[in-house]
């Protein structure tokens, strides 16, 4: 083949732990590990040590962002059930993107375990932006009847488990204003893995099996999942030591990674070219209302090969559990509104 020009990829769901958290990660070297993946919009999530749930603590990530990011940065507010006057700000502010509740234990502190409360904010969130959570299997369920009480938009980040999307296929069949996301990690790795990659290998939801990954790609080609979120989670190695309580920080980077396994997707005929596009960048575009980033484009040859790894990470957190595997279509040339912020494979841009 030969270099193809593509549209600056979207990827909604990304965590760039600024400011609280910046021994892993900030808004300059995680843009930076964007744009080597091939995007040029990313969405930051609210989770950091100090929740992004207040105006306050949004507009101090608006302005770092601003100081620090190579790439377009957009915002998800977060809650955590008792922010709801909050919300009329975050539902105006053209900087936020989407409302993140969680449902599940994982980094942060935001878990809404109460049910009044979680209905509190499906009630109180009355906007078309999309209400997004991190909800396995019993909490999904939860969520998709909330949502369709009140019509509101939902989208399901990082489904992983064969149940989850049968809940969602059908959901979708009855009507319901509901998305998904699925992640690269659960889409190549399972449980096996995690015996030979350990704390590597962990983050939340787990890995899946067989079953569920076959299930993932299935619901990936039938328009059940509509989009890829990489849920990039950097933390450092020693973070992701496992200790003598098998306890370890839940996450896994993925920017860098994303575009790659996406095209080795397409050699391994699991996806076309096309599918790359819309599940990285024309259906994230549509569900979260993106506007158009005019005269921005990236360059590569998806039939070239690379092995992750080889080249050092633009990430601060320094690693991938895809290490020493070989991808395809590393972003030569990216192009943000007419500036060139990466060249032959090297960002040039400071
Ligand atoms: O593994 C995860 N890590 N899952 C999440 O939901 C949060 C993320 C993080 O922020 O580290
Ligand atoms: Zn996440």
């Amino acid at each position: 083949m030969s270099r193809i020009k593509i549209p600056g990829l979207i990827d909604i769901h990304v965590h760039l732990r600024e400011p609280g958290a910046t021994q892993k990660e900030d808004f300059y070297t995680g843009s930076r590990a964007a744009v080597a993946g091939g995007f040029t919009f990313i969405i930051d999530m609210p989770n950091n040590p100090l929740p992004t749930i207040t105006q306050e603590r949004l507009e101090e990530k608006i302005s770092l962002s601003k100081q620090k990011a190579i790439c377009d940065v957009g915002f998800h507010f977060g809650t955590n059930g008792k922010n709801i006057d909050e919300f009329k700000y975050a539902i105006e502010s053209p900087n936020v993107f989407g409302l993140k509740i969680y449902c599940n234990h994982t980094t942060g502190e935001m878990l809404i375990e109460d049910e009044n409360l979680l209905e509190n904010v499906f009630s109180a969130w009355n906007s078309e932006k999309p209400i997004l959570v991190h909800a396995e299997d019993e909490q999904l369920k939860k969520v998709l009847a909330f949502s369709k009480k009140y019509n509101r938009q939902l989208h399901v980040c990082h489904i992983s488990q064969e149940s989850e999307v049968e809940m969602i296929r059908q959901a979708k069949k009855e009507g319901q204003k509901v998305t998904a996301g699925v992640t690269p990690h659960h889409l190549y790795l399972t449980n096996k893995d995690v015996k030979r990659l350990k704390g590597f290998a962990m983050m939340k939801p787990p890995l899946g099996t067989k079953d569920d990954q076959e299930a993932l790609w299935k619901g990936l080609n039938d328009g059940t999942i509509d989009i890829i979120e990489t849920d990039h989670a950097p933390h450092t190695k020693e973070e992701k030591i496992v200790d003598e309580n098998g306890k370890t920080a839940f996450g896994v980077p993925g920017l860098e990674t994303a575009l790659g396994l996406m095209y080795k997707a397409t050699v391994d005929r699991r996806i076309t070219n096309d599918d790359v596009i819309k599940f990285l960048y024309t259906n994230p575009k549509k569900i979260f209302s993106i506007k158009e980033q005019e005269d921005t484009y990236v360059e590569l040859d998806p039939s070239v090969p690379f092995i992750v790894g080889e080249n050092g990470y633009e990430s601060k957190c320094g690693w991938s559990p895809f290490e020493g595997i070989t991808l395809y279509g590393k972003p030569q040339k990216v192009v943000l509104r007419g500036e060139i912020i990466l060249e032959n494979g090297v960002i040039i841009k400071s």
